[in-house]
């Protein structure tokens, strides 16, 4: 047992201390494992034998191979009976230090300093703090994050938890390094793991995976917004990306043309040119296609094109023929391909001069925020939403679906 050594050096030390221990002072026996994270049995018996060395806080830290590992740990803290402290190492077990309050742990640790940890995975003090608000985290915190693989990088958790931090709800939302979606999902399947937003490489699979799917979504094959139905914990798949997309171009349509949001969606019968078949491209034709707009979708592939066409009841062009395709003025344009993202910012979709039979113009990519598509459009009069309004769009969507308040407020 590689814990032999420990528990007699602890059994020892604290024997020698005996009566002479001040009583404000606590000894923690921690146990250290760098290779995995041991069945709950096993973590069961190492938590009695901590115990049995007269430690007043049991400390056991664990590494994880698979997120599924820390419900293990936690599954531990919240049933013990004595003071516990359990965290899981690296990027995987982040959820472990964030959530341990919530799963009856003593105690989390934190850096003073990005990138100076003493074990892998810390956070630091700020983030703790500031980012995931971890005083305000209970047991009754409900969990939300983004899945994904990698998600390090995403914003979502500034944006949910500044957002739930000034709503004054109890909730805290994380990021989910996930390898394996369903094996997540069958782990973390209680009502306390109540939503969760999907990306790369999720998406797809997300839809087989919950138990109700909204008929866009299915349509779309793609879920980004995973909720758990707090009545009987059935999980309910949608897809607001299109959502973020439609409203925000809905908005645009409605202050250019000063029309009141009453008199249904501005999007009904006009013509609405997608370019780009792709995840983004399907959801914004689905979109307009379900506010009553005729679609056309535009794409460099055109059998993509056409495919997406058929499935929605539209028409398809080629790329080339796109510039010239005038059939009526006041169109709508949607870019949903990277064209124009950082750094090919010199690049456009559309000839500038082609710019002006369209009367409101949407472009997929937020960085940079105005693309040059943008810009031209602009210029030649048309009302013009950027990718940012879809982000933004989108996670309001989730927000009230997460916490059923209001987004915009
Ligand atoms: N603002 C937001 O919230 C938001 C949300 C989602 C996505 N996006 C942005 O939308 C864009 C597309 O994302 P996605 O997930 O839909 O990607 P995707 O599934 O890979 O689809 C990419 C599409 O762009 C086309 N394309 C790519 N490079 C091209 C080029 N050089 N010339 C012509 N066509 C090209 C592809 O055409 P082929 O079929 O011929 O390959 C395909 O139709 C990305 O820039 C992404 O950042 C923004």
């Amino acid at each position: 047992d590689p814990n032999c050594c420990l528990f007699k050096v602890a059994h020892e030390f604290i024997k020698s201390i005996g009566g002479k221990k001040p009583e404000k002072i606590k000894v923690i026996v921690s146990s250290h494992n760098y290779q995995s994270t041991p069945s709950v049995e096993e973590l069961g018996n190492l938590v009695v034998k901590i115990q049995s060395t007269g430690a007043d806080i049991v400390k056991i830290a664990t590494t994880a191979i698979d997120i599924t590992d820390v419900a293990r740990i936690f599954q531990i803290t919240v049933h013990s009976l004595v003071p516990i402290i359990g965290l899981v190492m690296g990027e995987r077990g982040l959820i472990s230090r964030i959530l341990c309050t919530k799963f009856g742990g003593y105690l989390t640790f934190g850096t003073l300093e990005g990138g100076v940890v003493s074990a892998p995975g810390q956070p630091t003090i700020n983030d703790l703090l500031n980012l995931y608000n971890f005083r305000q985290l209970g047991p009754d915190t409900k969990v939300y994050g983004i899945i994904g693989k990698p998600v390090g990088h995403s914003k979502s958790p500034m944006l949910y938890n500044e957002a739930f931090k000034s709503a004054g709800f109890n909730g805290v939302f994380v990021h989910l390094l996930v390898d394996d979606l369903e094996m997540f999902l069958r782990t973390y399947s209680s009502t306390d793991f109540a939503g969760f937003s999907c990306t790369i490489p999720h998406k797809e699979t997300a839809v087989k995976c919950c138990d109700e799917v909204d008929p866009v979504a299915k349509s779309i094959g793609a879920v980004n917004c995973i909720i758990r139905r707090q009545s009987d914990g059935k999980l309910f798949g949608c897809n607001t990306d299109y959502i973020g997309a439609i409203s925000a171009i809905e908005d645009g349509l409605q202050a250019g043309y000063n029309m009141s949001s009453a008199a249904g969606s501005p999007l009904a019968g006009k013509l609405f040119v997608v370019i780009g078949a792709g995840g983004a491209g399907k959801a914004l034709a689905y979109g307009a296609k379900q506010k009553g707009a005729r679609v056309v979708i535009a794409n460099r592939t055109y059998e993509r094109a056409r495919e997406l066409a058929d499935v929605i009841g539209g028409d398809a062009l080629s790329l080339d023929d796109l510039a010239r395709f005038h059939p009526e003025d006041g169109m709508i344009l949607a870019n949903t391909t990277s064209i124009g993202m950082q750094p090919n910012i010199d690049q456009t979709p559309m000839p500038k001069d082609a710019l002006k039979y369209y009367s409101l113009v949407f472009d997929a990519v937020y960085t940079p925020k105005i693309t040059r598509l943008l810009r031209e459009a602009k210029e030649t009069g048309a009302t013009i939403v950027s990718g940012l309004e879809m982000f933004i769009g989108q996670a309001y969507e989730q927000f009230e679906r997460f916490t059923g308040l209001p987004g915009k407020t």
